[in-house]
C-alpha cells in the first residue's frame, strides 16, 4: 500500500535527484543529513515527495537540459499539489539565479553550492512566505576577495552514515572552488574560489567515518594536488602530509584522491603515493589536449612537453601506476592537426581510461566570450568517437595483459547488470570491486562478502572491466568494524 504524506504529517517526505560530478554527490549527502535531521524521510519516488530537490551540473549544457526537462516534468507534480516544495541547488543555481525562476516560476528554492546549508531554512520560509527564496555566493569579481570567499560557507561536518551511497566508502572534501580558471570552465564561478580546508578538521572527519565502518576514502578536490594550508602553529601542509596523517588512522585501509592539476604534481606528492600502501596508485589528471595552441587558449598553464615530462615522472617514480585523463575535443580553432596531436598523446600515455567530453560553450567564461564554437557538432562528435577508440583499444591491450594476476578488491556491491535484492539473494551474485590501481573487477561471490577485502583473479577482460574468481583459499570475510583481527590479504 502507498502511504500518502498527508498520513504521516510529521515527516516530510524528501526525493533528491543528483547529477554531476563527486562534489555534488558529497553535497546531496550533507544536505540530506542537515533535512533529515530536521525529520525529513527520504523517499525514492518524486510522486510520494513533498519537497523535491534538484542537485544540479552547469559544466556543459547537457547537464543543464536535463534539469531543465525535469522541471518541466515536477511542474505537473506541483500543478496537482500545490504544497510540494521545489527545489534547484548547486551549480546551475549559482549559474542561472534569476533565470531558474523566470523558465519554472513553481521553483520554491534557488541554493548554489556555497550556501547549501541554508536549505532547510529556505524551504521553511518558501513555505511560510508562499514566495521563492534565493541563496547563492557572489560573483567571482563581486567584491573583495574576502567578501567572496566568505560567501561561499564550508559545509562539511555532519556525516551521516544512513545517506552515503555505500557504508565502507565516503568522499571527504578536502578543497573547495578554483583558481585555474580554464578558458572553457564554469566552476571558478559556480563553485568560487580555491580554498584548503583545515587538515586537522579533514582527520577528524575521517577518523568519524572510519567508526562508522568507512574503510576507503576519496578525498576531493577540483585541483586537489594543489591543496595547502597552513595550521595556527605555523606547520605547512601539502596533500603529501595530509596524506601521511590519514595514514595514521588505524582501521582506515584505501585512501584516493581526485582530481590532479598536471602542474601542481609535485615530487612529494608522488613519493607519497609510491611510499604509503594505503594510497591507490592512481592519478587522475586531465590533459584536456595534445595540442599546444589549444592548451593556451584553454589557458591550462603548461605545455604537451610539460604534460609529457610529468608522465614520465610519474611512472618513474611509482611503478605500475594508473593515469586516466580528461579531454575535450571540438574546443573552438581545433583543427584536424590539432586533433591527431591529442590522439597521438592519449597513444604515448597509455591512460588507464579518459573521459572524452565534446566543447560545450559556457555562458560567463572567458573561450565563451572571446572565441567563436567554430567546430560542428558532427566533426565533435566524430573526434569524440575516434578519440575513444583509441583510448578503448588501450585499455583492452593494458588489461589483457593482467589476465591471471591476482589482485586485492574492496568489496562493493552487487555489479550493475545484477537485477534484484542483495539482501534476500541466497545464493552466489554478480558483485564488484575495485584494485588498488581503481580497476574495476567483476565476479560472482556470496553478498555477505561486501564491506570485505578479498583476492580475485583475472580470468578475462574488456576495456573497463576485468571479470574475476574469487581466490577462495585467500578469503577475508573480516567486516571493518571488526578489523581488530588479523586481516589475511
Ligand atoms: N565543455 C566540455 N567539457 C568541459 N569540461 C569542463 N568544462 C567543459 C566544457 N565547457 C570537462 C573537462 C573537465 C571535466 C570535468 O569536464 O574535461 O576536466
Ligand atoms: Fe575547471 Fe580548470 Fe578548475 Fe578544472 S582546473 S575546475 S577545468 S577551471
Amino acid at each position: 500500500m502507498n502511504v500518502s504524506p498527508d498520513e504521516t504529517p510529521n515527516r516530510l517526505k524528501l526525493f533528491v535527484d543528483t547529477v554531476g560530478c563527486q562534489m555534488n554527490i558529497l553535497d546531496s549527502e550533507l544536505v540530506i543529513a542537515k533535512l533529515r535531521a530536521q525529520g525529513y524521510e527520504l523517499t525514492t519516488d518524486p510522486l510520494l515527495a513533498d519537497t523535491i530537490l534538484f542537485n544540479t551540473c552547469s559544466v556543459r549544457q547537457h547537464a543543464e537540459d536535463k534539469i531543465y526537462s525535469a522541471l518541466g516534468r515536477v511542474k505537473k507534480i506541483k500543478q496537482r499539489r500545490p504544497n510540494v516544495a521545489i527545489g534547484v541547488l548547486g551549480c546551475m543555481a549559482q549559474k542561472d539565479q534569476d533565470e531558474i525562476l523566470k523558465r519554472a516560476p513553481f521553483v520554491d528554492i534557488v541554493v548554489g553550492p556555497g550556501q547549501l546549508s541554508k536549505v532547510p531554512e529556505l524551504l521553511e520560509k518558501a513555505r511560510a512566505e508562499k514566495k521563492p527564496q534565493m541563496a547563492v555566493s557572489k560573483a567571482r569579481y563581486g567584491g573583495s576577495k574576502l567578501e567572496i570567499v566568505e560567501s561561499f560557507e564550508e559545509f562539511d561536518p555532519i556525516r551521516e552514515q544512513a545517506m552515503r551511497m555505500s557504508p565502507y566508502q565516503a568522499f571527504v572534501r578536502i578543497m573547495m572552488g578554483c583558481d585555474k580558471f580554464c578558458t572553457y570552465c564554469v566552476v571558478p564561478a559556480t563553485r568560487g574560489p580555491e580554498q584548503s580546508r583545515d587538515p586537522l578538521d579533514i582527520i577528524e572527519e575521517t577518523k568519524l567515518l572510519v567508526d562508522q565502518g568507512v574503510s576507503e576514502i576519496t578525498l576531493l578536490g577540483q585541483t586537489v594536488n594543489s591543496y595547502k594550508y597552513t595550521t595556527t602553529d605555523g606547520r605547512q601542509w601539502r596533500l603529501s602530509d595530509l596524506l601521511l596523517a590519514l595514514d595514521g588512522i588505524p582501521d582506515l585501509r584505501r585512501i584516493k584522491f581526485i582530481t590532479s592539476f598536471p602542474k601542481d604534481m609535485t615530487d612529494d606528492l608522488l613519493q607519497a603515493v609510491r611510499d604509503i600502501p594505503k594510497v591507490f596508485r592512481y592519478i587522475h589528471v586531465p590533459a584536456q589536449s595534445g595540442c599546444d595552441e589549444m592548451l593556451k587558449r584553454m589557458k591550462r598553464l603548461y605545455t604537451v612537453a610539460q604534460y609529457d615530462e610529468m608522465m614520465a615522472r610519474i611512472h618513474e617514480t611509482i611503478p605500475g601506476c594508473a593515469v586516466s585523463s580528461d579531454f575535450i575535443v571540438g574546443f573552438c580553432g581545433e583543427s584536424e592537426e590539432a586533433f591527431e596531436k591529442t590522439v597521438r598523446l592519449v597513444e604515448r600515455s597509455r591512460f588507464k581510461n579518459s573521459f572524452i567530453f565534446k566543447y560545450s560553450p559556457r555562458r560567463g567564461t572567458k573561450a565563451h566570450d572571446l572565441y567563436p564554437d567554430d567546430i560542428p557538432e558532427e566533426t565533435k562528435k566524430r573526434r569524440n568517437n575516434d578519440l575513444l577508440a583509441v583510448q578503448n583499444a588501450i585499455s583492452m591491450e593494458d588489461n589483457l595483459a593482467l589476465v591471471g594476476n591476482t589482485f586485492e578488491v574492496l568489496v562493493e556491491g552487487p555489479s550493475k547488470s545484477f537485477q534484484g535484492d542483495v539482501d534476500t539473494a541466497t545464493g552466489p551474485v554478480q558483485l564488484t570491486g575495485r584494485t588498488m590501481t581503481d580497476r574495476i573487477c567483476i565476479f560472482d561471490g556470496n553478498p555477505r562478502l561486501i564491506g570485505s577485502y578479498m583476492n580475485v583473479k583475472v580470468v578475462s577482460v574488456t576495456g573497463v572491466s576485468l571479470f574475476s574468481e574469487v581466490v577462495t583459499d585467500r578469503v577475508s570475510h573480516v567486516k571493518p568494524a571488526q578489523w581488530s583481527l588479523p586481516v589475511i590479504s
